[in-house]
């Protein structure tokens, strides 16, 4: 317990003033517990190490907010191996998008100035650095002081490795002239000789040897010993922020700049670029550099300068709109392809894939390789055109096999000089391997599916992992091995069964702590965590049933947009007349352009559609649930289809209100209360002046409001600029507000 003169103390201080020490403290304590338990080499005395737990004790118990974030107030001894404690990024630690040829730079600034609305002429400056292949880092410091290291790990929680960041010599501990906060970001690696040297030591112990550096770098950080950390030659080079109480300057180059003036190592080669003729010609010269730079490179990153600029492009789910990675070409290997698997997905796809005598390429052994689809395998693309010279790809052939970077490597082509004798073309299936139903491929997909849905058990599997998968329910304890495991046992067919874990085999005959790998507290915490996701955002429900085409950002489209599970239900069925008529349709344009084709004649679309959608006779009801589906931005005739066949497919159907019936879903946030236009939905039309399309959607989304493509009776605010058409004149008709493009960012400027 804190006696009563410490207990007054930390109560005085502020949130910030207590966070920091708590934090510093709890990582002083971990490393102490490190040191005591699992070196043997205690660093503090005993008193010490006591006085340093009762002032964290009590700065939890007069801080609730730090008692729910503390690992250390009960720890015994270290953590388990398996156990950094997690940390929070306050702001997400993304990845980037991915530049292969010097056309991908070339859309990449094209996409840029089309966001911004910029003319071809108008300037447009980059930095361009390497790609350092090692692992992020991002640092976090309070008034100067390092505080807490934290692995990217999923990007919004990584793993706390402050004690054995600390031990890295290129890591400052304190800054001087600082921002109040800042989270330095960068990355971790090892250089080539410190890597040689590191596996020679290894070798001569008899120990194991790294791959590459990159796993060196990251075995050597990720090690629950900061001292072993210590002992191993880790760099760190800075080249990014998190979070900052301060902007650090105004262009990306003089924000590097200012991390290097506060003590950090930035790579020398980073350079400001003023077009993309100069980003590609340092592209070239770093790419002569590479081999002798003493460091694993895998690509030059390219940023937008203008940090104001970086804030109006913002992110697209993963990655920022501002930056990319050129990639090095890929890496090539031949070896001879033993034989071919086929793998059946969640949505039932037949993907081909090559098992092929191991080979090294790029340094990673690869034995497994992509061959995409039947037709990848005869040597023809998506339009029937010719690929490979038209070479088909049988068993037993020499192939080539491409890798670049963390893509799946691929089978590239085929030496036919090397073909055994007798080696017969490959006959892709047309039944599922694993259930024998038919695998059919539909007009225009280059994918053969498995028709058995529900009753195959490969989808069965499959959409099971999907549903606990990271994005989707993340349930602690039941990840993709331990589905599978119980969906061979028949403990769970479907998503519905995990929420009956418990009650079935919690007591009774069969008990999950009386399983191989289980015990009384494995089987305890698991049923806990699966307790705790039967509250669920509708957004993450959406995603995890797995639907085809519906990913994670339909996901959060669909939950914005219905904010109610049994309303989007219900909108979908009452929408099922006009979806069928609307692939009627489809059908019926396919048919007439085909005999259009074949007579030598113009197809009269229209007409063709009218009288297809005729036919079907749909109520106006549902026209107009549809038109709203597919009016929500995003989501479109394609998965609108979807969301309609699953919905209606009785089987499904069944499973997927089974599972409803034991969750509890959870709306969407309620839009920020200060925003004028939270919640409202708003149609812009006409064309915008001082923003582009994408750039108004993406800052109405962020100020709570719905963007919809068609004006309803659901509208809100119609924003129509010069040219505005029907939507302006539907807007007008059924007295929706309307306002020019200045009255829109008037309203806007409020929030
Ligand atoms: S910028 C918001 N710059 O590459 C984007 N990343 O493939 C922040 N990386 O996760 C990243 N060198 O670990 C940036 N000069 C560099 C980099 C770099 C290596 C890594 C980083 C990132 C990954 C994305």
């Amino acid at each position: 317990m804190a006696n009563n003169s410490e207990q007054q103390d930390v109560a005085s201080l502020t949130a910030e003033q207590a966070k920091a020490e708590f934090l510093t403290l709890e990582a002083r304590l971990q490393a102490a517990d490190l040191a005591y338990h699992q070196a043997d080499a205690p660093e503090i005395s005993d008193a010490e190490y006591d006085s340093l737990k009762r002032r964290y004790r009590a700065l939890a118990q007069a801080h609730p907010e730090l008692e729910a974030v503390a690992t250390q107030l009960d720890s015994v001894g270290a953590p388990a191996a398996s156990g950094f404690g997690k940390i929070s990024h306050a702001i997400r630690m993304l990845s980037l998008g991915n530049a292969f040829e010097d056309e991908d730079v070339a859309d990449f600034d094209r996409s840029i100035r089309k966001y911004l609305g910029f003319g071809s002429g108008d300037s447009l400056a980059f930095t361009a650095e390497p790609k350092i292949d090692g692992l992020s880092l991002s640092l976090r410091y309070e008034h100067g002081k390092l505080i807490q290291a934290a692995t990217r790990g999923d990007g919004s929680i990584g793993e706390n490795v402050t004690a054995n960041a600390m031990t890295i010599a290129d890591i400052p501990h304190q800054l001087d002239g600082a921002p109040d906060v800042l989270e330095v970001r960068g990355e971790v690696y090892m250089s080539h000789e410190d890597f040689e040297a590191l596996n020679a030591r290894h070798t001569e112990r008899g120990g194991k040897t790294f791959a590459n550096p990159r796993n060196a770098a990251a075995g050597s950080l990720r090690q629950l010993d900061a001292e072993i950390t210590r002992a191993r030659p880790l760099r760190f080079f800075a080249y990014s922020w998190g979070e900052l109480s301060e902007a650090l300057a105004e262009t990306q180059m003089d924000a590097i700049e200012r991390l290097r003036g506060l003590g950090f190592q930035t790579n020398p080669l980073t350079r400001l670029c003023a077009s993309v003729a100069e980003i590609i010609s340092h592209y070239r010269s770093i790419e002569e550099q590479r081999a002798t730079l003493g460091y694993d490179i895998d690509g030059v990153v390219y940023k937008v300068n203008d940090l104001a600029l970086q804030g109006r492009l913002g992110f697209r789910s993963t990655t920022p709109r501002w930056a990319i990675a050129h990639k090095f070409p890929a890496e090539l290997a031949w070896t001879r392809l033993e034989a071919i698997d086929i793998q059946v997905g969640r949505t039932g796809a037949l993907s081909p894939v090559a098992r092929l005598t191991p080979v090294t390429v790029g340094g990673v052994v690869v034995s497994n390789a992509t061959l995409h689809n039947e037709d990848y395998i005869l040597g023809r693309d998506s339009k029937g055109e010719e690929i490979r010279g038209g070479k088909d790809i049988r068993i037993g052939d020499w192939v080539q096999i491409y890798r670049a970077g963390d893509v799946i490597p691929k089978v590239a082509d085929v030496d036919l000089s090397k073909r055994p004798d007798g080696a017969e073309p490959f006959a892709f299936p047309h039944t599922c391997p694993e259930c024998s139903s038919p695998a059919v491929r539909e007009e225009g997909d280059a994918i053969r599916r498995c028709s058995g849905g529900m009753i195959c058990p490969a989808q069965a599997v499959e959409r099971l992992k999907h549903f606990v998968s990271r994005a989707a329910f993340d349930i602690e304890g039941l990840g993709a091995k331990q589905v599978e495991q119980f969906h061979t046992d028949g403990w769970i067919k479907e998503p519905a069964d995990i929420f009956d874990l418990q009650s079935n085999y919690g007591s009774g005959l069969q008990q999950l702590k009386n399983r191989e790998g289980w015990g009384e507290k494995s089987a305890d915490n698991l049923f806990a965590a699966i307790e705790e996701k039967r509250t669920i955002p509708l957004a993450k429900l959406i995603f995890a049933l797995g639907m085809r085409h519906a990913g994670e950002v339909a996901g959060r489209d669909l939950a914005l947009h219905y904010r109610d599970w049994t309303a989007m239900a219900d909108a979908i069925d009452t929408a099922r007349p006009a979806a069928l008529a609307h692939r009627a349709a489809d059908e019926a344009e396919e048919a007439e352009r085909l005999k259009a084709a074949d007579e030598g004649r113009r197809a009269k679309i229209s007409d063709t559609r009218a009288a297809a959608v005729a036919v079907c006779e749909v109520p106006a009801d549902a026209a107009a649930a549809w038109s709203d589906l597919v009016g929500v931005d995003g989501i479109g005739a394609v998965l609108g289809l979807s969301l309609s066949d699953a919905f209606s497919n009785p089987e499904e159907r069944a499973a997927i209100d089974r599972l409803i019936g034991k969750l509890t879903i959870v709306a969407p946030d309620a839009p920020a209360a200060d925003s004028p236009v939270a919640g409202k939905t708003v149609v812009f039309t006409g064309t915008l002046e001082k923003m582009t399309r994408a750039e108004a959607k993406a800052r109405a989304e962020a100020l709570g409001a719905k963007v919809s493509g068609s004006v309803s009776k659901k509208t809100d605010i119609l924003v129509a600029g010069p040219g505005a058409g029907s939507k302006a004149k539907k807007a007008a008709e059924l007295g929706i507000q309307t306002l020019d493009e200045d009255g829109w960012l008037e309203l806007i400027a409020e929030a």
